[in-house]
């Protein structure tokens, strides 16, 4: 079955740029301010860095080329889009599981990124009411750890982020969503380029650049690469179905190879400025790098503390910080959410509205993992290092090698390279060998190695 010359039921991009928006509003997000540098941090800088960058370079580019190829083939929610590649190229049905597994993990993962994205709306409100003023790295300390502390807060803000993002993926992605990611984006990127310039002049720039590449291999254990990978596909959004089903949008004629090395690079980019921005911070404010997901937010109200406007600046960054986690937060219950319009006839309406409260429910554990659970433990992690874990580190991994073993193996050559319709032979030939044979063998290793398997 091919139905390449129809879109998919659920609309198309007008052009290629709202493609390259959308993917990069997906992939840039609060995995780059908030999760790269506190991971970074936690593994011991340098080391965790060029192995992240490496994982981007040689198995994040070619996966997204894959995902972008399979949802603009399947052309419909990840789930069925697999079930009709699996049909078409004659293989086994269970292939789907790449849909099912995919769809879950964008249901967990938003309930615990949601919770974030709330810290980022309470944080407007403390930026705008100027407690960011003069702000020590302890005093930062204590209005993150009061802040958290309460779960009434907590709840509320990670309700009011639900609320917003299931009120844009009810009117569907492509509204709206342009102009966030054409605008907004790059404001992002100017403000965390003033927060870098402070930086600058706190006297341990250097420090935090040395922190950030210069290669040390003390600290980086076998969990430590696991995490690296897993990380790069989160950044990406590779492994779950997010960039399938914004595959399942793009027009015929639009060359996959470029788009996905331009995402990758600008968000390789963000991540890597957020880091030097933070680190000299952490440095000069004797706060700990290894401090985990309060890093940023004890960080970036000192810089804004310090500085002239920094009420306006602070509350500013928050807000745009916000909006880079909407843009990646409807990518994430994307694939739910035209599942149960697929499957189940429902209206997007309705669709949005359960993914929404299944999604804000399970949330809630989050919530707690930082206050009243925080010391409730299994094997060693909360509830919310345990959902962080089972998605980012092992399903966005697991689904990554099983979208690179069917891309590699069950679709045949002559389809794939019909789909990605690349200029160069050599170009394609790369593509092939990373995704048939590196992708799933280097994926599988580090696995294996993280569990203790050698
Ligand atoms: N890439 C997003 C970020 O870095 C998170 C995300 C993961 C979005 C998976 C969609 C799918 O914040």
């Amino acid at each position: 079955m091919n139905n390449n010359d129809q879109p998919s039921i659920h609309g198309q991009w007008s052009s290629r740029l709202a493609f390259v928006m959308a993917a990069t509003g997906s992939a840039v997000g609060l995995g780059n301010i908030w999760k790269f540098p506190y991971i970074t941090g936690e593994n011991g800088g340098s080391a965790f860095v060029l192995f992240y960058v490496l994982c981007v370079a040689t198995l994040g580019i070619p996966l997204m080329m894959a995902e972008v190829m399979l949802g603009r083939r399947g052309k419909r929610t990840p789930i069925n889009a697999m079930r009709a590649l699996a049909a078409e190229t004659g293989t086994s049905q269970h292939w789907q599981f790449i849909g099912w597994s995919g769809t879950l993990a964008g249901v967990l993962i938003l309930s615990y990124y949601s919770v974030i994205g709330g810290w980022t709306i309470g944080y407007i409100f403390h930026a705008a009411n100027g407690h960011f003023s003069d702000l020590s790295g302890k005093g930062a300390s204590t209005l993150f750890g009061d802040f958290v502390g309460d779960p009434w807060v907590q709840i509320g803000w990670h309700t009011v982020f639900m609320l917003i993002t299931m009120s844009i993926v009810a009117r569907g992605v492509r509204h709206g969503l342009e102009k966030a990611v054409t605008y907004l984006m790059p404001a992002l990127v100017v403000l965390l380029l003033v927060v870098l310039g402070y930086a600058m002049t706190t006297g341990y720039f250097m420090k935090g650049l040395a922190f950030l590449f210069t290669p040390d291999f003390s600290h980086f254990s076998g969990t430590s690469a696991l995490t690296a990978l897993g990380h790069a596909f989160f950044t990406l959004s590779l492994g779950m179905g997010a960039i399938m089903i914004y595959g399942s949008y793009v027009p015929q004629k639009i060359s996959i190879a470029g788009t996905s090395v331009a995402i990758a690079v600008a968000d390789t980019m963000v991540a890597l400025i957020a880091g030097m921005a933070i680190f000299p911070i952490v440095f000069a404010n004797a706060l700990e790098p290894g401090a985990g997901p309060s890093l940023i937010f004890e960080t970036i109200p000192v810089a804004f503390g310090h500085m002239a406007g920094g009420t306006l600046f602070g509350t500013l960054f928050f807000v745009l910080l916000l909006i880079a986690a909407w843009t990646s937060s409807i990518s994430l219950v994307e694939p739910a959410v035209t599942m149960m319009i697929e499957n189940l006839n429902m209206t997007r309406h309705r669709a949005a509205f359960w993914t929404g409260l299944v999604t804000w429910l399970l949330g809630l554990g989050t919530t707690f993992s930082f206050n009243v659970w925080a010391d409730v433990e299994v094997l060693g992690l909360t509830f919310f290092e345990h959902l962080d874990f089972l998605t980012s580190n092992l399903m966005l991994p697991i689904g990554g090698i099983c979208i690179a073993l069917f891309a590699g193996w069950a679709m045949s050559k002559h389809v794939s390279r019909a789909e990605l319709n690349m200029n160069s032979d050599v170009g394609y030939a790369l593509w092939h060998a990373l995704i048939r044979v590196i992708a799933p063998i280097a994926v599988s290793i580090v696995l294996l190695h993280a569990v203790g398997a050698f």
